[in-house]
This record gives structure tokens, C-alpha cells and sequence, in this order.
């Protein structure tokens, strides 16, 4: 099975395969309790309904991997940029969305890219920071790319900037990660009209002064 699926990784078959999966996963999650780490499909519903309570048009997403919330969101955003690290990942993004214009797959290290992203925005934009921050296989030792990142978004001349960021739980005060509470007394006492909140694994960030 191992071997098989390794195989289809190398197809472009595998984000098909993978969109398949994300229904069952969604009903063995709620079957076991609704468990602290969320389906994709729970992710997928979550980006859409921030991207719609607060009216963007413009998706920015760290870590496209297969790909699959681009592929999710093809359809309900102007322009999705999606930056992602790994090279082959990178290269079979790009190949996978050439067709559509307003999907850029951009290769690099995040903390480098959104600061360049930002520079191009113009109206208030929905950040799906996902670029496994803590506890992932990222750039090791590179403790501060989540900071930086956030610090980028909110200081940005655009007001407005909705961040939701997954895999909350890697933020436990280990290994050089903050704790959700240090965050969020950090990002709420210097951005005051912020607040920050965790449900289902993400960590959401709003308000718009
Ligand atoms: C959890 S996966 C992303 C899943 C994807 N966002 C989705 O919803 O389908 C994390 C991805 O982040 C990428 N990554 C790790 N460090 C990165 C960095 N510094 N900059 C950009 N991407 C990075 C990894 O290569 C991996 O593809």
C-alpha cells in the first residue's frame, strides 16, 4: 500500500486521489469525536468562511504541498498565490495550475515571499499560513519565520489582512515555539484592535485596525 501510494505521488493523478479522500476523512473525524487535528475538508470550509464574512477576494496560502487548497479555492478567489519551499513540489504546482492566470505557485521560503506578496497587494487579503511553522520538516532551526511573517502582514499599509494559520497545537512552548497564549498577548497588545482565537487546530487572527 506504501509502495502503491508512493507511486501515485509521482502521477498527476494524486491530487485527484487525494480530493477523493477528503469525505471520508471528514466522517471518521466527527464518527471519532471530532479529534484536535481537523480534516482538510474542515480547513477547506473554514478559509471559505472567513474569505466570505470578511469579503476577500484574494487568497495567500505558505506550503502549497499537492496543492490542494489551491485546488479547493480555484473557484472562490481572484487571485491565489501559494509559496512553497520544496522545489519538485513547487515545479508540479506550477504545472498543475499553468492554466489558470490568476494562480500563481510561487518556489521559496515564505518568510522571504510573503513580504515580497505583500508588496503587490492592494486590497485586504485571506493568509492561510500553513508551512508547518513548528514540528513540520520546514527550514530547521529557523525559529522566527512564523514571527516575521505575521509581523509582515500586520504592519502592512493594507488594512484589513485575515490570517488563519494551521496546525495550532505546534505552538506549545517547545523547541522555540511560543505558546498560543504568548501569541496572542504579543499580537493583541501590539496590534490593538486584534484578536486571536483558536478552534479546530487554527489559529485565527482578525479585526481590521
Ligand atoms: C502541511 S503542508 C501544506 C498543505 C497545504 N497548505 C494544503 O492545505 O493542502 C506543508 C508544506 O509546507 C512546505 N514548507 C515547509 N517549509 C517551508 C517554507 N519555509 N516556505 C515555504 N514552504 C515551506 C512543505 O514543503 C510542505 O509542502
Amino acid at each position: 500500500m506504501k509502495a502503491f501510494r508512493k507511486l501515485l505521488q509521482r502521477t498527476p493523478l494524486y491530487g485527484a486521489y487525494k480530493a477523493l479522500g477528503h469525505y471520508p476523512d471528514y466522517w471518521y473525524w466527527k464518527l471519532r469525536g471530532e479529534p484536535a487535528r481537523s480534516p482538510h475538508l474542515l480547513k477547506q470550509r473554514t478559509v471559505q468562511e472567513y474569505a466570505q464574512r470578511y469579503g476577500l477576494r484574494v487568497l495567500v496560502e505558505t506550503g502549497t504541498y499537492y496543492g490542494e487548497m489551491v485546488a479547493a479555492m480555484r473557484k472562490r478567489f481572484d487571485e491565489i498565490y501559494s509559496v512553497e519551499y520544496a522545489l519538485q513540489l513547487a515545479r508540479r504546482a506550477q504545472k498543475k495550475f499553468q492554466r489558470w492566470p490568476h494562480i500563481h505557485i510561487l518556489e521559496g521560503d515564505s518568510q522571504v515571499r510573503v513580504p515580497e506578496v505583500l508588496k503587490s497587494l492592494r486590497q485586504p487579503a485571506l493568509f492561510w499560513l500553513d508551512a508547518g511553522y513548528y514540528g513540520w520538516a520546514g527550514l530547521q532551526g529557523d525559529k522566527q519565520r512564523l514571527s516575521t511573517e505575521l509581523d509582515a502582514i500586520l504592519r502592512h499599509e493594507v488594512r484589513g489582512h485575515i490570517i488563519l494559520m494551521d496546525d495550532a497545537h505546534g505552538l506549545n512552548g517547545q523547541n522555540g515555539a511560543p505558546t498560543v497564549e504568548e501569541l496572542k498577548r504579543r499580537i493583541e497588545s501590539e496590534f490593538p484592535g486584534r484578536s486571536v482565537d483558536v478552534k479546530y487546530d487554527i489559529l485565527r487572527i482578525v479585526g481590521s485596525k
